[in-house]
């Protein structure tokens, strides 16, 4: 089995990954850099993010001030977030935005040149950024050509990781395969960056991209690392039906409607003040009430019933110039063309606010709170935490520069004090072991399809585990995930060969989604309250007196942990939220 040497590994190539990767790079000691991602890595998910990024730019043109940003985002999380982490991200936003802008984002702009922000949901100004609908892809697309002409970064593409290896409550390697060959490589480094993404595909319906399946997250949660807030994740309101394909909530900013099948404007029930640019969590429970009321539309060949989004009364232009893309995905997908008719949109997953424990430099910790050497996590897959139990939509890529860009450094900064990568003989029989689990995978050959296990985890948190959750619900996905982890021990695979074998990359993914869907079960149905995405039909209220914390899970041989830390308050006293 090769084995190579980095200073520094990343894990994941989304926008974290590569901001991450371009710091790192820049430090004083010109650190190597691996960057590994499972896919080509213009292919991660980031580059489906659409409607923009947030960060108070103009303050005196807008009188917008950083305090206003936290504070929506702090009301929005439903009190949820860490204060302190919420301070640093509106503090460093606008100097992410300015450092995209500087390496070729082509953020739109009014006549005068001033960076045009649109109104996004729960922020109280239009300080979302954007480039039309296709920010994460401007985005990806200058950040990946920033990496390439960077000597000391090389990026592994189609390499699939396996495990994470500590030692001693250190890094120590990071086992893959590279799936073009499906030889299993080592990389060891003395600092690792875990950057891939959330892990929205443990439901069916989702605006994510199909490799949306929380490796890093799940690896970190076999080697031992807690997880935090599992039990929030955010249902995007405005998903196309039947393919969950996001009609970005721009189209909201931009000035678009929702109607039920009366064709009323509903939201002027659930959040008068705000209608459509209601925080998500909001909106996403008034669509599902307004279905369950009998006021939505009915979807007789896939079962999702569904409401309208409206853009027929927005001038041409706006769409043609601000939401070219949506245009482009209803007409193709639907033969809808949006300026004439309204698009047909329900709740989907879409972003997962729990993730791997790092306190809010993103160093990675252990479930007493002490932090790994060498190890960090930046972007959706690690909970600072900042977006609390409902993000607001533009501060998530907000989170991956900012926290792409202090873990990179640093971790640049760890690698050029830290002597060596870790050694041991535990490093070398837990890589041996990794290596015997895989061959094992490959010989495969019991009598369960591992899609079908797939199909029905899916089917299980797509109806059990959705908008509104209830207590007998949960517990019976919470049985299920548990009857399909058993029958993902006795598989068969049907591609044996190591080439290219795609058959291989997905059964892993399904195992890290079993996992992943537990955690989020076994999280949610002891949360009894609701807040923010996570709404319980027998606790329909927030509770702080009792609630007012995170949850952490991690687990041992198949036996979970859960425990409680408490919230991180500051000059934003929890109050009633009203939109
Ligand atoms: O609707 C959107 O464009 C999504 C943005 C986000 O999740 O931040």
């Amino acid at each position: 089995m090769e084995s190579l040497s980095y200073d520094i590994v990343i894990l994941g190539s989304g926008i974290a990954g590569f901001t991450a990767a371009l710091h790192a790079a820049r430090s004083k000691a010109k650190p190597r850099i691996a960057v590994i991602s499972k896919m080509h890595a213009m292919r991660s998910h980031s580059v489906s993010a659409e409607g923009g990024i947030s960060g108070v730019l103009y303050p005196k043109i807008k009188k917008d001030t950083e305090d206003l940003h936290a504070y929506d985002t702090i009301k929005g999380s439903d009190y949820l977030a860490d204060q302190d982490a919420v301070e640093i991200l509106v503090k460093n936003a606008p100097s992410e935005i300015k450092f995209f802008e500087h390496i070729g984002v082509p953020w739109n702009r009014d006549e005068k040149g001033t960076v045009q922000q649109r109104p996004f949901g729960g922020m109280s100004i239009p300080r979302t950024a954007f480039a039309a609908d296709k920010t994460g892809f401007f985005m990806m697309r200058a950040l990946y050509d920033q990496a390439l002409a960077v000597e000391n970064i090389e990026i592994f593409h189609e390499h699939l990781a396996t495990a994470i290896v500590l030692d001693k409550g250190r890094f120590a390697a990071l086992p893959t395969i590279d799936i073009a060959t499906g030889e299993q490589r080592i990389f060891r480094s003395r600092a690792c960056i875990i950057a891939t993404g959330g892990f929205s595909r443990v439901f069916g319906f989702t605006t994510t991209a199909y490799s949306s399946t929380g490796d890093g997250t799940a690896l970190a949660y076999r080697a031992g690392i807690p997880l935090k807030d599992m039990e929030f994740v955010q249902f995007h309101p405005t998903a196309l039906i039947p393919s969950g394909i996001l009609i970005t909530e721009a189209a909201r900013g931009e000035g678009g409607y929702l109607f039920n099948a009366k064709g009323e404007r509903f939201m002027e029930r659930y959040a008068k003040n705000k209608m459509e640019l209601a925080p998500r969590d909001i909106i996403s429970k008034a669509i599902i009430s307004e279905i369950e009321k009998g006021r939505g539309f009915p979807d007789k060949e896939y079962g999702y019933s569904y409401v309208h989004l409206d853009l027929r009364h927005l001038d041409r232009r706006v769409i043609d110039e601000k939401l070219p893309m949506i245009k482009e995905i209803t007409i193709k997908m639907l033969g809808i063309d949006p300026g004439d008719e309204p698009i047909p949109v329900r709740p989907a997953a879409h972003f997962t606010m729990g993730g791997i424990h790092t306190d809010i430099k993103g160093r990675i910790l252990s479930q007493e709170g002490r932090p790994f050497g060498g190890l960090w996590a930046a972007g959706e897959c690690g909970c600072v935490s900042v977006h609390g139990a409902n993000r607001l939509g533009s501060n998530s890529l907000s989170q991956c520069s900012v926290w792409g860009r202090i873990t990179g450094e640093a971790a640049a900064d760890y690698a050029s004090k830290e002597g060596r990568p870790a050694e041991s003989e535990e490093i070398v029989r837990k890589i041996d072991e990794e290596e015997r689990r895989i061959s094992g995978i490959l010989e495969s050959d019991g009598s369960n399809n591992p899609y079908e296990i797939k199909k029905m985890l899916n089917k299980t948190m797509d109806s059990r585990m959705y908008v509104y959750r209830r207590v007998p619900e949960m517990r019976k996905a919470i049985a299920e995930i548990s009857r399909l982890k058993k029958e993902f021990n006795d598989i068969y695979l049907e591609d044996r060969g190591r080439r290219f074998n795609t058959n291989l990359r997905d059964v892993l993914e399904i195992g890290n989604l079993l996992e992943l869907a537990a955690a989020v079960a076994e999280s949610a149905v002891r949360r009894k309250e609701s807040r923010g995405a996570h709404s319980m039909v027998e606790y329909p209220k927030r509770d702080d007196k009792h609630w007012l914390k995170h949850t952490l899970i991690s687990a041992n041989e198949g036996k979970i942990r859960i425990s409680y830390l408490p919230v991180t308050l500051g000059g934003w006293k929890p109050e009633e939220r009203k939109y």
